[in-house]
């Protein structure tokens, strides 16, 4: 076996070796960020790559002013605001009564898993483990739907 091949088999092996001591000292991929985390992925935010991300929810969403409900509500106006507000659109009892106002921390946390954010929730969505693309994809929405980036 050549050098680099072996090089390459050790890296690899401690690649393995510290992805498991992130699950097991976070308790999964899909475990809630910390405050800390959130806020230094926020600061880092690319809304470039987070419209890129969209691309995961558009066939659900819109986020234009006056935008249609589709399977999920239009998205204007949302962020800083309760949850369940858009006009016409059917929300699950879940979330209607979840008491969750969106900000960075609400929103990074139902991104990552929604059912598992708001159990019974009828998004269907299987989550994205990645702080910063989620991060990325917050400040896209924050611009898009109005709000200051
Ligand atoms: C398969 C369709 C679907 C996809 C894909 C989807 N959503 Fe949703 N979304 C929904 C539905 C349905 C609801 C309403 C959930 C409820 O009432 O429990 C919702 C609700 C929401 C809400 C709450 C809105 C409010 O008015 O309180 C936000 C925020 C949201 N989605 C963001 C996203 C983002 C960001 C993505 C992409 C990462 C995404 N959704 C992908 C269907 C979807």
């Amino acid at each position: 076996m050549g050098i680099q091949m072996k090089r390459l088999l050790v890296l690899a092996a401690s690649l393995v070796l510290v992805a498991c001591a992130q699950e097991s000292s976070e308790g999964g991929p899909q475990a809630r960020a910390t405050p800390a985390d959130l806020a230094s992925a926020m600061a880092n935010a690319d809304s470039k790559a987070g419209e890129r991300m969209y691309l995961l929810c558009q066939s659900c969403h819109t986020l234009d002013e006056g935008g249609l409900n589709k399977i999920g509500p239009n998205l204007h106006g949302f962020y800083d605001s309760p949850a369940a507000q858009a006009d016409g659109f059917f929300y699950s009892a879940a979330l209607s009564d979840a008491g969750i106002t969106w900000d960075d921390e609400t929103l990074d946390h139902w991104i990552t898993n929604p059912s598992t954010a708001v159990p019974g929730t009828t998004m269907i969505f299987a989550g994205i483990s990645d702080q910063q693309q989620r991060a990325d994809l917050i400040a896209y929405l924050r611009g898009a739907t109005g709000e200051a980036p």
